[in-house]
């Protein structure tokens, strides 16, 4: 089979890695791929029109097509792939509104009694100032739109937050805000495999998204994940129970059959698993550290959801654990230097890298974007995996690279106490 990654981060270099692995597999495309990509498929040259790569598809004889991002899933890849007759794995636009539109996602969720933080939204400016002089803060207001993960402010003084509302809102071309209630707890993230019908989770995992040590300095695409992260069962239970189940039958009693997977970003909370966000496809970093992991042949998964054929099967997953560290280009995320020379040497056994940010200039390798590299560690358990991918980190020439240096941190105290922040929150 001649399958497509589309996109050029780490969680494409991730995937095409797996599908790498599958005895379907042929020959491997990625558009516009990265350098790291390179070594595993041809590089596809692509601008980014949604049409334009579905004719290249059509003509090159694509059997399937895997994606990556958010951008081109919410400009409707999906469809245009699915009107050439051709299979592929991603949600069409009208379901990628779970994450193309947040006020879309919050009404959803509404209508389904989905956990989430209380909120309103607002277009206009005035209403939305008087609102936030009514709730005060602390106050969470988010670009209802797609922002690169730029548009949400969690504000805990009302200055910050009116400014939050009037970049947002009064902008040429207007906006959406939303604002909501803030949540106090810890962050996860649990991915599901969905063909619009049946729904299984992957492992969850737990992002790091602030820049520095201690989820200090400004947000990012995200400084490095693991997997598992440490839930107790009954937490995970309520997350599919009360939100990946009435998602997908929401939508579908809406007429809108999800195919791809649901990433759904959650605080756990004191009254439980709350969805912060939903969003249309993997989770970058997350990805990097669940994939390695899974047992199963990722194309042959692809394949059924793409086909509506995933009843009735069970994910297989390696034991042990997985981390990954992030290494972002000096000035990230404002403004990355771009070129800096890169040195990466063979991996030892247990340790991956994949590439995001990189490119090839005369044979050399240089950077060419905010985040730059993954180190994925692989361990007997989470202590096992941090120590492997932190070991292989130095050894790596990068001038300048910004990376945290405790990632895992919080899953590792879950673990040693033996408890996960879903049991913590349930005792009294
Ligand atoms: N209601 C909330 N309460 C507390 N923190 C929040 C809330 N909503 C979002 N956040 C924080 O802001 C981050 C970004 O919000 P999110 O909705 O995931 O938007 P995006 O990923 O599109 O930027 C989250 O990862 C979380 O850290
Ligand atoms: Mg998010």
């Amino acid at each position: 089979m001649k399958v497509l990654v589309v996109g050029s981060g780490g969680r494409e270099h991730a995937l095409l890695w797996k599908a790498a692995e599958s005895p379907l597999v042929e020959k491997l495309y990625a558009a516009p791929g990265n350098a790291g990509m390179a070594a595993l498929a041809e590089l596809v040259p692509w601008s980014g029109d949604v049409e334009v790569l579905a004719d290249w598809a059509l003509e090159a004889g694509i059997d399937l097509t895997l994606v990556g991002p958010e951008a081109p899933l919410v400009e409707g890849i999906a469809d245009a792939f699915l009107e050439r007759g051709l299979r592929i794995f991603g949600p069409t636009q009208k379901a990628a509104m779970i994450e193309g539109s947040k006020a879309f996602a919050k009404a959803l969720m509404e209508r389904y009694g989905i956990p989430t933080a209380r909120h309103r939204t607002f277009q206009d400016p005035i209403l939305a100032l008087e609102y936030l002089e009514e709730v005060g803060v602390p106050i969470v207001i988010k670009d209802s739109g797609l922002a690169a993960g730029k548009g949400v402010t969690v504000a805990f003084d009302l200055h910050t937050a009116k400014q939050a509302v009037v970049n947002i809102l009064n902008r040429a071309e207007g906006g959406e805000v939303v604002m909501e209630e803030y949540l106090e707890g810890e962050e996860v993230t649990v991915l599901a495999l969905t063909d619009g019908e049946e729904v299984l989770p992957l492992l969850p995992s737990q992002d790091h998204k602030r820049l520095l040590d201690g989820d200090q300095g400004p947000m990012t695409g995200g400084m490095g994940a693991v997997a598992p992260y440490p839930m107790d069962p009954e937490t995970l239970g309520r997350v599919e129970e009360e939100i990946l189940w009435p998602l997908i039958r929401g939508l579908k009693a809406e007429g809108v059959v999800y195919r791809g997977v649901v990433y759904a970003g959650l605080m756990l909370t004191q009254e439980g698993p709350k969805v912060l966000e939903f969003n249309a496809r993997f989770g970058d970093p997350e990805a990097q550290a669940i994939l390695p992991l899974l047992q199963s042949d990722l194309v042959d998964l692809a394949l059924k959801v793409a086909e509506g054929r995933l009843k009735g099967t069970r994910l297989a997953w390696k034991a042990g654990a997985s981390a990954c560290v992030v290494l972002a280009a000096p000035g990230y995320p404002e403004s990355p230097r771009k070129g800096i020379p890169l040195y990466v040497p063979e991996p030892p056994e247990g340790v991956l890298v994949f590439h995001a940010g990189t490119r090839r200039e005369g044979g050399h390798l240089v950077s060419a974007g905010g985040r730059v590299l993954n180190v994925v560690g692989l361990g007997k358990d989470l202590g096992d995996a941090l120590e492997r991918a932190y070991a292989f980190v130095p050894q790596i020439a990068f001038p300048g690279a910004v990376y945290r240096k405790d990632i895992g941190r919080k899953a590792l105290a879950h673990l040693s106490t033996g408890a996960g922040p879903g049991e913590a929150s349930r005792r009294p």
